[in-house]
C-alpha cells in the first residue's frame, strides 16, 4: 500500500505495541488513569460480545465503502481499512480459547478496532469517523439475530419433520382426546401429534415477523443525534442486508424493541415445546403407557436399575422457566429507562444469547425424542373406555330427531345409572333404546371408536379424510425433505 494521504502523519502510524494498550479503552484520552479493576469486571462486555465479531467486521466494512462515498476516506484508505478489517476477521477466526482470555478488551468493538490498529496501523485510526459505539452495537445486535432466526427457523422444522412423520404414521392409531385431562372424545393420534406441530407453525411466523422488525439499519446514528458527515445510509442498508433504515438517531440507539419481541417469541417456543413435553412425560409414565422413548432419549437411575427417565423431556418442561426469566428480566431492563443509549441496553446480549442457546440445544433434542417414539396402539386404544361414547350416543338421538339438550339429559342419566350400578353404557343404552327411543336407532353403533372418529370429518377434525386433509396443509408449511443444519 502507497502512502498517499495527505495531511499530518495519522496517531495510529505508532508502532503496534505502544498504542496498543490505551487502545484497549476506546475513550482513554480525557482519563487520568485505567479503571478500576472491579468496575472493569463488571464493565466489560467481551466475554458476551465476542461472538458477534463477524457482525462488528461486517458493519465496519460497510462502513469504510459509506465513509468513502461521502468523501471522508480516499479509496486508498478506505481499500487499506477493508485489507486490515479482513485481516483481523482471519485472525480472529483462528482465535482458541486462550487467545480470547488473554484479550483485556472492553468489548468486541474495541477489540476488532484494536487488532485494526495491528493490521493497517496507518488508517485506522480513521475507521471510527462519524460512528459511535451506540449505533455499532446495535447494527451488530441486529445483524446477529438476523441471522440466528434463520438458524431457530431451520430448528423447528426439524421438530415439525418429526411430528409430521409420527402423524402419518398414526393416522388411524385412535387414542382418547382429554379436556381437562379426563378422557373427552376418541381422537386420531395423529391429531393429537399434528396439535403440537400448529402451534409451531405460528412460533415460525412470530420469529419471522421479529426478524422483520429487527432488519432495520440503525448505523448512521451516531452517539444520538446522527452522523455529521454525509453517509449513504440507504447503501449502507443495501450492503448490509438491512430491509430499512431507522428514522429517529434517537430512538435508533435505544430501541430494543425488537429484542424483546425476539425473547417472548423464543419463550413461546419454549412454552410450546413444555407442553409437548409434559404430553409426552405424562403419556410415558406406566399409567398411561401410550409412548415409548427410545433408550437414546431416555437416561437411567443411578439407585434404581429398572428405571428409564424421560429427562429431555424434563428438561425441556424446565427450560421454558428458564426463557421467560430472560424476556421479564429483559423487559424490566427496558422499563423507564431514559432516552437515549443506556448502557443497561448491553444486558440485550446476554438475554438473547442465552435464549438462543437454550432453543439451540433443546430443538434438536425434542425432535429425536419424538421422531423415535414408539406409540403403543393398543395401549392408546384400550384407553378409550365406553363412558367417551356418551356424546356420540347424544348424537344419534339428535340424528333420529331428538333435540340436543334432551338427548344430553337422557344419555347424562344413562351415564349416571351406568356408573351407580356397574352395567356397561352399552348394555343400558341398548335396553333403553329399545323400550323408549325413537325407533331405528341401533346404539351400538354409538360405540365404535373408528367410527366414532370418522364421524368428525369436518376440516380440522380428526377423521381420518380430515386429518389427512390437515397434513397435506402441513407438509406444505415445512421446506420439503428437511435434513437439519
Ligand atoms: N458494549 C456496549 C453494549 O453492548 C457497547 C456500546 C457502548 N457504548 C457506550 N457509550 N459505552 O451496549
Amino acid at each position: 500500500m502507497t502512502a498517499m494521504a495527505s495531511g499530518p502523519a495519522p496517531r495510529g502510524a505508532q508502532a503496534p505495541d505502544a498504542v496498543a494498550e490505551p487502545l484497549r479503552r476506546l475513550w482513554g484520552g480525557r482519563f487520568g488513569g485505567s479503571p478500576a479493576p472491579e468496575m472493569d469486571r463488571l464493565n466489560r462486555s467481551l466475554p458476551v460480545d465476542r461472538r458477534m465479531w463477524r457482525e462488528d467486521i461486517a458493519g465496519s466494512l460497510a462502513w469504510v465503502v459509506a465513509l468513502r462515498a461521502a468523501g471522508v476516506l480516499t479509496a486508498e484508505e478506505e481499500s487499506e481499512i477493508r485489507m486490515g478489517l479482513h485481516r483481523v476477521g482471519r485472525r480472529l477466526d483462528a482465535w482458541a480459547e486462550p487467545d480470547w482470555a488473554a484479550a483485556s478488551d472492553e468489548d468486541i468493538h474495541s477489540l476488532v478496532e484494536r487488532l485494526l490498529h495491528e493490521e493497517a496501523p496507518r488508517v485506522a485510526g480513521k475507521l471510527h469517523t462519524g460512528r459511535s459505539r451506540n449505533d455499532q452495537v446495535a447494527t451488530d445486535t441486529r445483524l446477529w439475530a438476523m441471522n440466528a432466526v434463520h438458524a431457530l427457523d431451520a430448528r423447528i422444522q426439524l421438530l415439525q419433520h418429526a411430528l409430521l412423520e409420527q402423524a402419518e404414521r398414526h393416522v388411524d392409531t385412535l387414542m382418547p382426546g382429554y379436556t381437562h385431562l379426563q378422557r373427552a372424545q376418541p381422537i386420531s393420534a395423529a391429531q393429537w401429534l399434528l396439535s403440537h406441530f400448529w402451534p409451531l407453525d405460528r412460533d415460525r411466523e412470530r420469529l419471522a415477523d421479529a426478524r422483520r422488525r429487527a432488519a432495520v439499519l440503525p448505523l448512521g446514528s451516531g452517539a444520538v443525534a446522527g452522523c455529521p458527515f454525509p453517509v449513504d445510509r440507504v447503501l449502507l442498508k443495501e450492503i448490509l442486508g438491512f430491509r430499512a433504515i431507522t428514522p429517529n438517531s434517537v430512538d435508533a440507539v435505544a430501541d430494543r424493541d425488537w429484542v424483546a419481541e425476539l425473547l417472548f417469541a423464543m419463550s413461546l417456543v419454549g412454552t410450546h415445546l413444555s407442553r409437548l413435553a409434559e404430553d409426552l412425560v405424562l403419556f410415558g409414565s406406566a399409567e398411561f403407557g401410550f409412548v415409548r422413548f427410545s433408550d437414546r432419549y431416555s437416561t437411567g437411575s443411578s439407585l434404581m436399575p429398572q428405571k428409564r427417565n424421560p429427562d429431555a423431556m424434563e428438561l425441556a418442561r424446565a427450560k421454558a422457566g428458564r426463557l421467560l426469566g430472560e424476556l421479564m428480566g429483559f423487559m424490566t431492563v427496558l422499563k423507564g429507562l431514559p432516552s437515549g443509549y443506556n448502557k443497561d441496553l448491553q444486558e440485550d446480549k446476554p438475554a438473547l444469547f442465552q435464549s438462543f442457546d437454550t432453543l439451540d440445544a433443546l430443538l434438536p433434542a425434542v425432535a429425536g425424542t419424538v421422531g423415535t417414539l414408539e406409540i403403543d396402539r393398543s395401549r392408546c386404544a384400550d384407553a378409550i373406555d365406553p363412558a367417551m361414547f356418551a356424546t356420540d350416543l347424544a348424537d344419534l338421538l339428535v340424528h333420529a330427531g331428538v333435540p340436543f339438550r334432551e338427548a344430553h339429559e337422557q344419555v347424562g342419566r344413562l351415564v349416571r345409572v351406568a356408573e351407580e350400578s356397574g352395567d356397561s353404557l352399552a348394555a343400558l343404552a341398548t335396553a333403553a333404546l329399545a323400550s323408549t327411543g325413537p325407533g331405528d336407532v341401533r346404539s351400538d353403533e354409538a360405540f365404535d371408536a373408528a367410527r366414532s372418529v370418522e364421524r368428525r370429518s369436518a376440516h380440522g377434525g380428526t377423521a381420518p379424510e380430515a386429518v389427512r386433509d390437515q397434513l397435506v396443509q402441513a407438509r406444505a408449511r415445512v421446506r420439503p425433505a428437511y435434513e437439519g443444519g
